[in-house]
């Protein structure tokens, strides 16, 4: 296993779907953490956005996840957040990580579909602390879905 710190790919591809590099965010607030930014192409067009926050922190696996994903409105229900995810797993072990963590909100139907796309395990569903910056922003609970990678 390559070392966590390894540049990550610029682009990858499969089932006519790109994610490609488009930036790295560095932390701006005490909870972030540093992110792999990455467009979600198809056909030449930039249908979305992925992101990789990098680490291993409690925080990170059971609140915030390591992959975050959008699919712009009018791009949705063809499939390609499940193949940009699969390919953000790709990443995430090329960059040496043994399992990936994902989060989503118990409602968000969509992304939970995402995550059994990708054969993501559903760990489990934890209440947000009261004292967490997510609780602030009025979410109470997360699932937790895990791949071994
Ligand atoms: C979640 C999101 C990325 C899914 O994007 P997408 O490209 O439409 O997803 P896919 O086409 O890969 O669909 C994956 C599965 O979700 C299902 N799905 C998509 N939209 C759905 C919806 N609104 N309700 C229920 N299921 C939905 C699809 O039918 C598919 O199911 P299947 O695997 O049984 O065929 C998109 O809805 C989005 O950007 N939402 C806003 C941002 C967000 O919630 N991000 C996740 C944060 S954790």
């Amino acid at each position: 296993m390559r070392a966590i710190g390894q540049m990550p790919p610029e682009m990858l591809s499969g089932d006519g779907v790109s994610i490609r590099l488009s930036g790295y965010l560095e932390p701006c607030a005490p909870t972030h953490v540093p992110t792999l930014r990455y467009a979600i192409e198809t056909a030449g067009q930039t249908v979305g956005e992925l992101r990789i926050r990098l680490g291993e922190s409690e925080d990170l696996k059971r609140y915030f996840g390591q992959i975050g994903y959008e699919v712009y409105p009018a791009f949705r229900r063809r499939g390609h957040a499940g193949t940009a995810c699969r390919l953000a797993l790709e990443v995430m072990r090329d960059l040496g990580y043994g399992e990936a963590w994902i989060t989503c909100n118990p409602e968000n139907l969509a992304s939970r579909r995402v995550c059994g796309r990708v054969s993501a395990e559903l760990v489990e569903t934890v209440d947000i602390p009261v004292d967490h910056v997510m609780y602030e922003h009025g979410i109470r609970q997360k699932c937790r879905y895990r791949v071994v990678l």
